[in-house]
């Protein structure tokens, strides 16, 4: 048990400080947030794509995941809290959708952190 916590040891003292930062959280979570990757169907920055096309009753069709870079975190937010056709059901924490709708927006200059795009939509819901 000793050798085990000694070889343990500098591994615990280097995550002593935060492993990964926000924004890297927030990649790998729109990637891999506990089912399948959003970027599948919504696109790497969330412009969206086209998943598959198919042929229905002859006539070609597009089955395809919106982008949704464009939306405001209200619509975002409800989005990801009620069943929808085509989209799986994720079952993410406030938290988790917040970091997704940051990491979908990092280039724009929108301020989350301070809590004032949240509160408000959340009041509003
Ligand atoms: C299997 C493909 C698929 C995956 C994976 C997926 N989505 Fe979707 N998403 C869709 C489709 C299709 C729609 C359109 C509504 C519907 O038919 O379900 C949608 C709708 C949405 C909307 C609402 C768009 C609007 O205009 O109102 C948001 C927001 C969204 N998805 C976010 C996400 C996020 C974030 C993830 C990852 C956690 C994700 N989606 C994963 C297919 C997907």
């Amino acid at each position: 048990m000793k050798q085990i916590l000694i070889l343990l040891t500098p591994v615990l003292l280097m995550s002593g400080g935060s492993f990964i930062t926000q924004k890297e959280y927030a990649a790998q979570l729109y990637k891999n947030p506990r089912g399948i990757g959003c970027q599948l169907c919504h696109g790497e920055k969330g412009e969206g794509r086209v998943i598959a096309n198919y042929v229905h009753k002859k006539k070609e069709k597009s089955f395809v995941g919106p982008a949704i870079n464009n939306l405001d975190f209200q619509t975002f937010y409800k989005a990801l809290n009620v069943r929808k056709n085509a989209m799986p059901r994720y079952f993410l924490t406030d938290e988790e959708i917040e970091a997704l709708y940051l990491h979908i927006h990092q280039n724009e200059s929108i301020k989350m952190g301070e809590e004032e795009n949240v509160s408000r939509s959340s009041k509003s819901l």
